[in-house]
């Protein structure tokens, strides 16, 4: 059912796009939060080190930067253009006293600068995967990682994949490792 829904809004979220105005960022998934056992096999895969920077691009209620840097002691930027979700996000970085390692930048994904970047996560829709490909390809440095959750970079090859049959709510998830 989870697949079935963001598979539609795969097909309907392009033609937004055609329509979307000059200054309101696309948007590129709905906010679908990944489950917390799906987040640390996330930061595993992408072999995250404590000192390193991650970023999660649309990063929802801040979960995936959280774990970056409570868990993995590494320094953790959401990017993500709903004000609601950016605002509750960083308040919750607060009150974990998680402000000088963690922190969200309320904008558009696809207008930021990712060269700091050791590893990237995402968690969108096939079309935003498309339109922040350029953007990775011109701007992560060598031995950066990228992984996606559920849905791959078609213009990309994955080092590795990794099937989850169980989230602990009866779904799967499948993820893919890309490094550069
Ligand atoms: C599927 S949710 C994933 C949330 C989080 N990364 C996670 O895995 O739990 C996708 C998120 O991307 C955000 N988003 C979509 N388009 C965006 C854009 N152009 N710029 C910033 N955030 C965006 C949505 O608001 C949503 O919170």
């Amino acid at each position: 059912m989870r697949k079935f829904t963001l598979l539609a809004l795969a097909l309907v979220l392009p033609a937004l796009h055609l329509l979307n105005g000059q200054n309101t960022p696309d948007k590129l998934a709905p906010y679908y939060p990944t489950p917390q056992l799906v987040v640390d096999k996330m930061l595993q895969l992408g072999g995250l080190k404590a000192g390193e920077t991650m970023f999660d691009l649309g990063s929802g209620d801040g979960r995936i930067v959280i774990m970056a840097a409570q868990k993995y002691k590494a320094k953790g930027i959401g990017v993500e253009y709903d004000e609601s979700l950016a605002t509750q996000s960083e308040a919750r970085i607060k009150t974990l006293g998680l402000s000088n390692t963690a922190r969200i930048i309320h904008g558009d994904l696809l207008a930021q600068n990712y060269e700091s970047a050791d590893l990237i996560t995402v968690y969108l829709l096939p079309v935003g995967n498309g339109l922040v490909t350029p953007i990775l390809d011109k701007q992560l440095k060598k031995g950066a990682r990228v992984v996606a959750h559920d849905f791959e970079f078609s213009a990309w090859k994955p080092t590795r994949t990794l099937d989850i049959d169980d989230d602990g709510e009866g779904r799967s998830h499948r993820l893919y490792l890309y490094q550069r």
